[in-house]
């Protein structure tokens, strides 16, 4: 399947249009068009708020807020909704949210040096709530050690994009959180981590993102993982 960017102007239907493609707008927009309870899982990684050069509506936490209602009207009666969040918000994370909360995974990186109000930050956090009572698809581990290069995949190299997470992490959440086939959701795609990871663990997907030039990477991602040429190169480089 070719994976492809649309936009809403292109008067694309959902489910058909969307599914296995990015569309490139506001996510607020794209949303009215997902179908009521039409959704499996949501995993994201919103603008949270910490003014981050380079991702747009990270001034505050505006637009994580207005979401939220429509995420809950477009997920199915029993599921499963996953965010990143910053630890120097985490509280606000709670507040207005219409999900019920279920648990904290976390991604510990120890070659991370990210410079914190306490030192060194060497973790992520990332939030699991719940729609009625969803099962978990596999019992797995909270904490995972994960550590890429800044902004490098191992098996894909460079990822222009100031926040890329690492898929493999993203898989490890979703084989948890989601099940073969489910119908997987992420209005704020980004680089496209998500919808890769729900890809390679045949999961269904599509997202929403509002940067045209983050539309054409996670696009390109979809399309042309796994790396043909130089891919053992580009392992070998990372890992030094
Ligand atoms: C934290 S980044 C996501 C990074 C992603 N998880 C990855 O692995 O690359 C948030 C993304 O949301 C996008 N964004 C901000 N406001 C948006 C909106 N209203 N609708 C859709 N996307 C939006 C930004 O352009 C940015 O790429």
């Amino acid at each position: 399947m070719t994976h492809r960017i649309l936009q809403l102007s292109d008067a694309v239907r959902f489910p058909d249009d969307f599914l296995g493609n990015v569309v490139c707008a506001d996510a607020l927009d794209a949303i009215t068009q997902v179908a009521d309870e039409s959704v499996g899982t949501v995993i994201t990684d919103p603008p949270y708020g910490l003014n981050k050069k380079g991702i747009k509506n990270d001034a505050d936490l505006s637009v994580f807020y207005s979401i939220l209602p429509e995420l809950h009207r477009v997920m199915k009666k029993d599921s499963w909704f996953i965010s990143f969040f910053s630890t120097k918000h985490m509280p606000k994370i709670f507040v207005n949210n219409p999900f019920e909360y279920f648990w904290q995974m976390v991604l510990y990186s120890p070659e991370a040096f990210v410079m914190s109000p306490i030192g060194i930050t060497k973790f992520m956090s990332v939030f699991v709530f719940k729609k009625g009572n969803p099962k978990l698809n596999k019992r797995t581990c909270d904490i995972i050690k994960d550590t890429p290069g800044r902004q490098v995949e191992p098996d894909e190299g460079f990822i222009n994009h100031p926040t890329p997470k690492p898929k493999r992490f993203v898989m490890h959440l979703l084989e948890a959180f989601s099940s073969q086939n489910d119908v997987v959701f992420d209005p704020f795609v980004g680089s496209g981590s998500s919808l890769l990871a729900a890809k390679l663990l045949n999961r269904q997907f599509f997202g929403f993102e509002i940067e045209s030039k983050f539309c054409k990477l996670a696009c390109s991602r979809l399309n042309n993982f796994p790396l043909t040429q130089n891919s053992n190169q580009v392992v070998s480089m990372v890992s030094r």
